[in-house]
Protein backbone atom coordinates (compact mmCIF):
# COMPACT_ATOMS: atom_id res chain seq x y z
CA UNK A 1 0.00 0.00 0.00
CA UNK A 2 1.17 3.88 -0.34
CA UNK A 3 1.52 6.07 3.01
CA UNK A 4 2.85 9.47 3.43
CA UNK A 5 6.30 8.20 5.59
CA UNK A 6 8.46 10.71 7.86
CA UNK A 7 11.74 9.76 6.89
CA UNK A 8 13.56 12.33 9.69
CA UNK A 9 12.47 15.30 11.58
CA UNK A 10 12.65 18.05 10.08
CA UNK A 11 10.52 20.14 7.54
CA UNK A 12 7.41 18.70 5.17
CA UNK A 13 10.60 17.66 2.65
CA UNK A 14 11.38 15.06 5.16
CA UNK A 15 7.55 13.43 3.74
CA UNK A 16 7.58 10.87 1.40
CA UNK A 17 5.52 8.83 -0.21
CA UNK A 18 6.44 5.50 -0.43
CA UNK A 19 5.39 1.63 -0.96
CA UNK A 20 5.19 0.20 2.26
CA UNK A 21 4.07 -3.32 3.70
CA UNK A 22 0.23 -3.82 4.51
CA UNK A 23 -0.79 -3.64 8.00
CA UNK A 24 -2.17 -6.83 9.46
CA UNK A 25 -5.05 -6.44 12.29
CA UNK A 26 -3.93 -8.11 15.64
CA UNK A 27 -6.34 -9.75 18.07
CA UNK A 28 -9.03 -7.12 19.08
CA UNK A 29 -8.06 -5.02 16.07
CA UNK A 30 -9.56 -3.64 13.02
CA UNK A 31 -8.28 -3.43 9.88
CA UNK A 32 -9.62 -0.21 7.85
CA UNK A 33 -9.56 1.39 4.30
CA UNK A 34 -8.81 5.01 5.10
CA UNK A 35 -11.21 7.07 3.16
CA UNK A 36 -9.84 10.39 5.26
CA UNK A 37 -7.51 11.21 7.94
CA UNK A 38 -7.06 14.04 9.68
CA UNK A 39 -3.66 16.26 10.42
CA UNK A 40 -3.13 16.98 14.05
CA UNK A 41 -1.37 19.48 16.16
CA UNK A 42 0.91 16.31 17.24
CA UNK A 43 1.83 15.32 13.42
CA UNK A 44 3.49 18.55 13.22
CA UNK A 45 5.10 19.02 16.45
CA UNK A 46 6.29 15.51 15.64
CA UNK A 47 7.65 16.27 12.41
CA UNK A 48 9.49 19.06 13.17
CA UNK A 49 10.92 17.10 16.29
CA UNK A 50 9.49 19.29 18.90
CA UNK A 51 8.21 16.55 20.84
CA UNK A 52 10.90 13.84 20.26
CA UNK A 53 12.05 13.41 23.43
CA UNK A 54 8.47 11.97 25.18
CA UNK A 55 6.87 10.99 21.83
CA UNK A 56 9.86 9.39 19.88
CA UNK A 57 9.25 8.01 16.61
CA UNK A 58 10.80 4.70 15.00
CA UNK A 59 12.18 6.05 11.60
CA UNK A 60 10.86 5.81 9.04
CA UNK A 61 7.08 5.84 10.22
CA UNK A 62 3.89 6.87 9.74
CA UNK A 63 2.32 9.89 10.97
CA UNK A 64 -1.61 10.14 11.69
CA UNK A 65 -3.88 9.63 14.75
CA UNK A 66 -7.58 9.69 13.20
CA UNK A 67 -9.28 8.48 10.16
CA UNK A 68 -12.54 7.68 8.78
CA UNK A 69 -13.30 4.37 6.20
CA UNK A 70 -14.50 1.08 5.28
CA UNK A 71 -13.82 -1.86 7.46
CA UNK A 72 -11.45 -4.13 5.76
CA UNK A 73 -10.72 -7.12 8.22
CA UNK A 74 -11.57 -7.71 11.04
CA UNK A 75 -8.53 -9.40 13.78
CA UNK A 76 -9.52 -12.44 15.91
CA UNK A 77 -12.30 -11.76 18.77
CA UNK A 78 -13.64 -8.53 17.06
CA UNK A 79 -17.48 -8.59 17.37
CA UNK A 80 -19.84 -5.73 16.97
CA UNK A 81 -18.39 -5.03 12.98
CA UNK A 82 -18.77 -6.37 9.83
CA UNK A 83 -16.57 -5.91 6.56
CA UNK A 84 -17.98 -3.05 4.75
CA UNK A 85 -19.07 -0.89 7.95
CA UNK A 86 -18.48 2.49 7.58
CA UNK A 87 -16.09 3.53 10.29
CA UNK A 88 -14.22 6.68 11.97
CA UNK A 89 -11.98 7.30 15.53
CA UNK A 90 -8.74 7.40 16.59
CA UNK A 91 -6.09 5.28 14.01
CA UNK A 92 -2.39 5.56 14.54
CA UNK A 93 -0.72 5.69 11.09
CA UNK A 94 -2.84 6.57 9.13
CA UNK A 95 -1.77 8.42 6.81
CA UNK A 96 -1.76 5.55 4.59
CA UNK A 97 -3.98 3.50 2.16
CA UNK A 98 -4.74 1.16 5.01
CA UNK A 99 -4.61 1.18 9.00
CA UNK A 100 -5.43 -0.95 11.87
CA UNK A 101 -6.97 0.16 14.92
CA UNK A 102 -8.66 -1.34 18.39
CA UNK A 103 -12.11 -2.07 17.68
CA UNK A 104 -12.72 0.01 21.08
CA UNK A 105 -11.41 3.11 19.47
CA UNK A 106 -13.66 2.68 16.65
CA UNK A 107 -17.17 3.72 16.19
CA UNK A 108 -19.66 3.71 12.92
CA UNK A 109 -19.71 6.47 11.31
CA UNK A 110 -23.34 8.24 11.26
CA UNK A 111 -25.33 8.10 8.34
CA UNK A 112 -25.39 11.70 7.67
CA UNK A 113 -21.66 12.20 7.80
CA UNK A 114 -19.14 12.61 5.33
CA UNK A 115 -16.17 10.67 5.88
CA UNK A 116 -13.99 13.82 5.37
CA UNK A 117 -16.37 15.20 8.11
CA UNK A 118 -15.68 11.97 10.02
CA UNK A 119 -11.86 11.97 9.71
CA UNK A 120 -12.12 15.77 11.53
CA UNK A 121 -13.72 14.85 14.71
CA UNK A 122 -11.98 11.86 16.82
CA UNK A 123 -8.78 13.46 18.46
CA UNK A 124 -10.11 17.13 18.84
CA UNK A 125 -13.46 16.35 19.62
CA UNK A 126 -12.85 13.77 22.41
CA UNK A 127 -10.12 16.22 23.81
CA UNK A 128 -11.88 19.05 23.96
CA UNK A 129 -14.82 16.99 25.22
CA UNK A 130 -12.93 15.05 27.59
CA UNK A 131 -11.31 18.46 28.77
CA UNK A 132 -14.30 20.09 30.08
CA UNK A 133 -16.60 16.81 31.39
CA UNK A 134 -13.72 14.65 32.86
CA UNK A 135 -11.37 17.89 33.79
CA UNK A 136 -12.99 21.07 34.13
CA UNK A 137 -16.63 19.66 35.06
CA UNK A 138 -18.12 22.77 35.67
CA UNK A 139 -21.55 23.24 37.76
CA UNK A 140 -24.47 25.24 35.68
CA UNK A 141 -23.24 28.87 35.79
CA UNK A 142 -19.80 28.32 36.62
CA UNK A 143 -17.44 30.55 34.75
CA UNK A 144 -15.21 29.03 32.51
CA UNK A 145 -12.38 30.60 30.48
CA UNK A 146 -11.35 28.51 27.43
CA UNK A 147 -7.95 29.44 25.91
CA UNK A 148 -7.50 29.18 21.88
CA UNK A 149 -11.41 29.25 21.87
CA UNK A 150 -11.42 29.29 18.06
CA UNK A 151 -8.61 26.42 17.50
CA UNK A 152 -10.24 23.10 16.95
CA UNK A 153 -9.72 22.06 20.76
CA UNK A 154 -11.29 25.18 21.70
CA UNK A 155 -14.29 25.16 19.65
CA UNK A 156 -14.86 21.83 21.10
CA UNK A 157 -14.75 22.73 24.76
CA UNK A 158 -16.30 25.67 24.35
CA UNK A 159 -19.86 23.67 22.74
CA UNK A 160 -19.57 21.41 25.37
CA UNK A 161 -19.06 24.08 28.20
CA UNK A 162 -21.97 25.61 27.12
CA UNK A 163 -23.99 22.00 26.90
CA UNK A 164 -23.13 22.13 30.65
CA UNK A 165 -25.25 25.43 31.22
CA UNK A 166 -21.41 26.73 32.18
CA UNK A 167 -20.97 30.72 31.27
CA UNK A 168 -18.35 30.63 29.28
CA UNK A 169 -15.78 33.43 28.50
CA UNK A 170 -13.49 32.42 25.05
CA UNK A 171 -9.92 33.48 25.20
CA UNK A 172 -8.28 34.40 21.42
CA UNK A 173 -6.17 36.67 19.70
CA UNK A 174 -7.72 40.22 20.16
CA UNK A 175 -7.42 40.58 16.49
CA UNK A 176 -10.09 37.82 16.36
CA UNK A 177 -12.40 39.04 18.66
CA UNK A 178 -15.00 39.41 16.23
CA UNK A 179 -14.86 35.80 15.21
CA UNK A 180 -15.08 34.59 18.24
CA UNK A 181 -18.93 36.32 18.59
CA UNK A 182 -19.78 33.80 16.14
CA UNK A 183 -19.07 30.41 19.37
CA UNK A 184 -22.00 31.73 20.90
CA UNK A 185 -19.93 31.99 24.69
CA UNK A 186 -21.13 34.86 27.35
CA UNK A 187 -17.73 36.72 27.10
CA UNK A 188 -14.79 37.06 24.58
CA UNK A 189 -11.63 37.58 26.24
CA UNK A 190 -8.42 38.74 24.06
CA UNK A 191 -5.60 37.43 25.65
CA UNK A 192 -3.12 39.38 24.34
CA UNK A 193 -4.58 42.19 26.48
CA UNK A 194 -2.89 42.42 29.34
CA UNK A 195 -5.52 45.06 30.82
CA UNK A 196 -8.59 42.91 29.29
CA UNK A 197 -7.31 39.98 31.92
CA UNK A 198 -6.70 42.56 34.55
CA UNK A 199 -10.30 43.56 34.15
CA UNK A 200 -11.75 39.92 33.67
CA UNK A 201 -13.66 38.90 36.83
CA UNK A 202 -12.49 35.91 38.80
CA UNK A 203 -12.97 32.25 36.75
CA UNK A 204 -13.81 28.70 38.35
CA UNK A 205 -12.30 27.14 35.42
CA UNK A 206 -9.42 27.24 32.82
CA UNK A 207 -9.65 24.92 30.12
CA UNK A 208 -6.70 25.60 28.31
CA UNK A 209 -5.39 24.55 24.81
CA UNK A 210 -2.89 27.10 24.79
CA UNK A 211 -0.32 27.00 27.88
CA UNK A 212 2.89 28.61 27.72
CA UNK A 213 3.37 32.33 28.93
CA UNK A 214 -0.71 32.86 28.16
CA UNK A 215 -1.48 30.67 30.96
CA UNK A 216 0.87 31.73 33.35
CA UNK A 217 -0.65 35.90 32.57
CA UNK A 218 -4.36 34.23 33.72
CA UNK A 219 -3.87 32.25 36.67
CA UNK A 220 -4.30 35.14 39.07
CA UNK A 221 -7.70 35.37 37.76
CA UNK A 222 -8.51 31.57 38.40
CA UNK A 223 -10.25 31.85 41.96
CA UNK A 224 -8.72 29.77 44.91
CA UNK A 225 -9.91 26.42 44.93
CA UNK A 226 -10.78 27.06 40.62
CA UNK A 227 -9.55 23.99 38.04
CA UNK A 228 -6.77 24.11 35.38
CA UNK A 229 -7.73 21.62 33.13
CA UNK A 230 -5.32 21.71 29.92
CA UNK A 231 -4.28 18.94 27.00
CA UNK A 232 -1.26 21.04 26.62
CA UNK A 233 1.85 21.26 29.90
CA UNK A 234 0.33 22.56 33.21
CA UNK A 235 2.41 25.43 34.77
CA UNK A 236 4.71 23.99 37.47
CA UNK A 237 4.32 25.08 40.91
CA UNK A 238 0.32 26.20 40.78
CA UNK A 239 -1.13 23.31 42.80
CA UNK A 240 -1.11 24.55 46.41
CA UNK A 241 -4.18 26.71 45.58
CA UNK A 242 -5.80 25.47 42.72
CA UNK A 243 -6.73 21.83 41.15
CA UNK A 244 -4.75 21.03 37.81
CA UNK A 245 -5.93 18.28 36.01
CA UNK A 246 -4.59 17.24 32.73
CA UNK A 247 -6.11 15.31 29.82
CA UNK A 248 -4.71 12.75 27.40
CA UNK A 249 -7.53 12.06 24.81
CA UNK A 250 -9.03 8.73 25.10
CA UNK A 251 -10.86 6.96 23.24
CA UNK A 252 -15.14 6.82 23.92
CA UNK A 253 -17.33 5.93 20.84
CA UNK A 254 -20.37 6.72 22.22
CA UNK A 255 -19.28 10.32 22.80
CA UNK A 256 -17.79 10.64 19.29
CA UNK A 257 -20.69 9.44 17.34
CA UNK A 258 -22.53 12.01 19.52
CA UNK A 259 -19.87 14.59 18.52
CA UNK A 260 -20.07 13.56 14.84
CA UNK A 261 -23.63 14.32 14.93
CA UNK A 262 -23.42 17.37 16.63
CA UNK A 263 -21.25 19.01 14.36
CA UNK A 264 -23.44 17.31 11.41
CA UNK A 265 -26.62 19.63 12.90
CA UNK A 266 -24.50 22.30 13.39
CA UNK A 267 -24.43 22.74 17.08
CA UNK A 268 -21.20 24.23 16.51
CA UNK A 269 -18.80 24.00 13.50
CA UNK A 270 -15.42 22.54 13.17
CA UNK A 271 -13.86 24.24 10.05
CA UNK A 272 -12.28 22.32 7.93
CA UNK A 273 -9.56 24.71 5.79
CA UNK A 274 -8.45 22.09 3.64
CA UNK A 275 -8.52 18.43 2.41
CA UNK A 276 -5.37 16.90 -0.33
CA UNK A 277 -4.90 13.73 -1.99
CA UNK A 278 -2.23 11.80 -0.06
CA UNK A 279 -0.04 12.99 -2.97
CA UNK A 280 0.23 16.34 -2.01
CA UNK A 281 0.75 15.46 2.10
CA UNK A 282 3.74 18.19 2.12
CA UNK A 283 0.98 20.85 1.03
CA UNK A 284 -1.51 19.28 3.50
CA UNK A 285 1.41 20.40 6.19
CA UNK A 286 1.69 23.20 5.18
CA UNK A 287 -1.58 24.25 5.24
CA UNK A 288 -1.90 22.65 9.06
CA UNK A 289 -0.01 25.15 10.04
CA UNK A 290 -2.58 28.15 9.45
CA UNK A 291 -5.05 26.73 11.64
CA UNK A 292 -8.35 24.74 11.11
CA UNK A 293 -8.49 20.85 10.30
CA UNK A 294 -6.70 19.95 7.37
CA UNK A 295 -7.23 16.27 5.99
CA UNK A 296 -5.70 13.83 3.38
CA UNK A 297 -8.34 11.94 1.31
CA UNK A 298 -7.80 8.31 -0.42
N1 LIG B 1 -3.63 16.21 25.42
C1 LIG B 1 -4.19 15.75 24.33
O1 LIG B 1 -4.70 14.61 24.29
C2 LIG B 1 -4.25 16.63 23.11
C3 LIG B 1 -5.03 16.23 22.01
C4 LIG B 1 -5.14 17.11 20.94
C5 LIG B 1 -4.46 18.32 20.95
N2 LIG B 1 -3.67 18.62 22.01
C6 LIG B 1 -2.93 19.90 22.03
O2 LIG B 1 -3.88 20.95 22.16
C7 LIG B 1 -3.35 22.12 21.55
C8 LIG B 1 -4.43 22.74 20.66
O3 LIG B 1 -4.72 21.85 19.59
P1 LIG B 1 -5.69 22.32 18.42
O4 LIG B 1 -5.84 21.15 17.51
O5 LIG B 1 -6.90 22.99 18.96
O6 LIG B 1 -4.77 23.42 17.69
P2 LIG B 1 -5.26 24.67 16.84
O7 LIG B 1 -6.47 24.31 16.08
O8 LIG B 1 -4.05 25.16 16.12
O9 LIG B 1 -5.71 25.73 17.93
C9 LIG B 1 -4.84 26.41 18.75
C10 LIG B 1 -5.50 27.74 19.06
O10 LIG B 1 -4.75 28.41 20.07
C11 LIG B 1 -4.50 29.73 19.64
N3 LIG B 1 -3.23 30.23 20.19
C12 LIG B 1 -2.02 29.66 20.09
N4 LIG B 1 -1.09 30.42 20.72
C13 LIG B 1 -1.77 31.49 21.21
C14 LIG B 1 -1.37 32.62 21.93
N5 LIG B 1 -0.09 32.82 22.29
N6 LIG B 1 -2.31 33.52 22.29
C15 LIG B 1 -3.60 33.34 21.94
N7 LIG B 1 -4.05 32.27 21.24
C16 LIG B 1 -3.13 31.36 20.88
C17 LIG B 1 -4.41 29.63 18.13
O11 LIG B 1 -4.62 30.90 17.56
P3 LIG B 1 -3.85 31.28 16.21
O12 LIG B 1 -4.35 30.31 15.16
O13 LIG B 1 -4.25 32.68 15.97
O14 LIG B 1 -2.39 31.07 16.49
C18 LIG B 1 -5.53 28.65 17.84
O15 LIG B 1 -6.79 29.30 17.77
C19 LIG B 1 -2.09 21.69 20.80
O16 LIG B 1 -0.95 22.07 21.55
C20 LIG B 1 -2.20 20.19 20.73
O17 LIG B 1 -0.95 19.54 20.65
C21 LIG B 1 -3.56 17.82 23.09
Amino acid sequence: MRAAVLTRYGDVDALELRDVEDPRPKDGEIKLRVVAAGLNALDLKILSGAVKAWFPQKLPSILGFEASGVVAELGAGVSGFTVGDRVFGQVRHSFAEEATAPATALARTPGDVPPIEAAAIPVVGLTGAQLIEEAVQPKPGARVLVTGALGSVGRVAVHVARQLRARVIAGVRGRRASEAAELGADEVLALDDPAAIERLAPVDAIADTVGGEVIGQLLPRLREGGVLGTVVAAPAGVKERIAVRSINAHADPRRLVELAEEVSRGAFALPITGHFPLTDVREAFRRARDGGKVLLTF
